[in-house]
């Protein structure tokens, strides 16, 4: 999508953080903007720091596919016809396997992973119907392309993200609808916060904060990226139907070490299969 302005917008987790910026980013641009979150104060302080023209905004838990298809529904109506979809809502999730709950798992996937479906799943046809082209921008991680210890969880979550927009990518260039998949690496925001909200992990939330884990992760956040900064790289990304939007030189070296790790494994099994 080469030019946003005039173009309208629906962004998740627009309350705070990346999904905020972004929101700020697409209103200088030019578009309008329906400001999507669960957390209702939130949201409301949010319009109220972006104001009222050229943007709504809509309470809508994004793991309630229900929910998103009235958000769809009331996107059109305040705005006509929708061209870029954000679905940038997300959790994360701390756990060691083998204590995980199920509770818990099917609470990261269904935000994480199903919230994204959701966003996609009820703006495809519209925007194939309008005729104007348009562009999916699904908040994955790069924690959807490398792992570590302590968030099982969260990494299947974004590799999920990942797989689900390359996918995407592929199915939708006929219909002149881009795919970019967002891959952050510590991007100041509210994302350490989030596991309060699970619903057993919550529960344990002041052991969490008082925990050598947490205080590592809001060091990181805390001192990572301008939002602004790395919305500002999104929506170039998007204008340029780039697919992945990384922003850390330290992450690159993991990816690359990924590769090679999975091509050396790739390489014996041909050799045990004598290929
Ligand atoms: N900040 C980082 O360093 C970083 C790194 C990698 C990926 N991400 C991803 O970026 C995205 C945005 O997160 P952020 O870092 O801005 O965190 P954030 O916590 O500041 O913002 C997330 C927003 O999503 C909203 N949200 C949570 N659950 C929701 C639900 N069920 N329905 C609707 N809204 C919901 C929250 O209320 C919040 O406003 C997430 O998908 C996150 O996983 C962030």
């Amino acid at each position: 999508m080469t030019d946003i302005k005039n173009k309208t917008a629906f962004v998740t987790g627009a309350a705070s953080g990346i999904g905020f910026a972004l929101a700020e980013g697409l209103l200088k641009r030019g578009a309008k903007v329906m400001l999507v979150d669960i957390d209702a104060e939130g949201l409301k302080a949010a319009q109220e720091k972006l104001g009222t023209e050229n943007t709504a905004s809509i309470v809508c838990d994004v793991a309630d596919p229900d929910a998103v298809k009235a958000a769809a529904s009331a996107t059109i109506e305040a705005f006509g016809n929708v061209h870029l979809i954000f679905n940038n809502a997300g959790v994360s999730l701390p756990g060691r396997p083998g204590r995980i709950a199920a509770e818990d798992w099917k609470w990261i996937i269904d935000i994480n992973v199903l919230g994204v479906a959701y966003g996609c799943e009820s703006f495809i046809p519209h925007i194939m119907g309008h005729g104007e082209g348009g562009h999916i921008i699904n908040t994955a991680s790069t924690a959807g392309h490398v792992t570590g210890v302590g968030m099982a969880p969260y990494f299947a979550s974004k590799f999920a993200v990942v797989g689900y927009s390359e996918a995407l990518a592929q199915e939708l260039a006929e219909a002149n609808i881009g795919v970019s998949c967002l891959c952050p690496t510590w991007v100041k925001s509210n994302i350490h916060n989030t596991p309060d909200k699970a619903p057993v992990a919550g529960q344990y939330r002041d052991k969490f904060k008082a925990s050598k884990a947490y205080e590592t992760i809001k060091g990181y956040i805390e001192n990572g990226m301008d939002a602004d900064v790395y919305a500002e790289l999104c929506l170039k990304a998007v204008e340029a139907n780039r697919l992945h939007v990384f922003n850390d030189p330290e992450a690159r070296v993991a990816v690359e070490m990924r590769g090679k790790a999975l091509l050396s494994d790739y390489d014996a099994n041909l050799k045990d299969l004598g290929l």
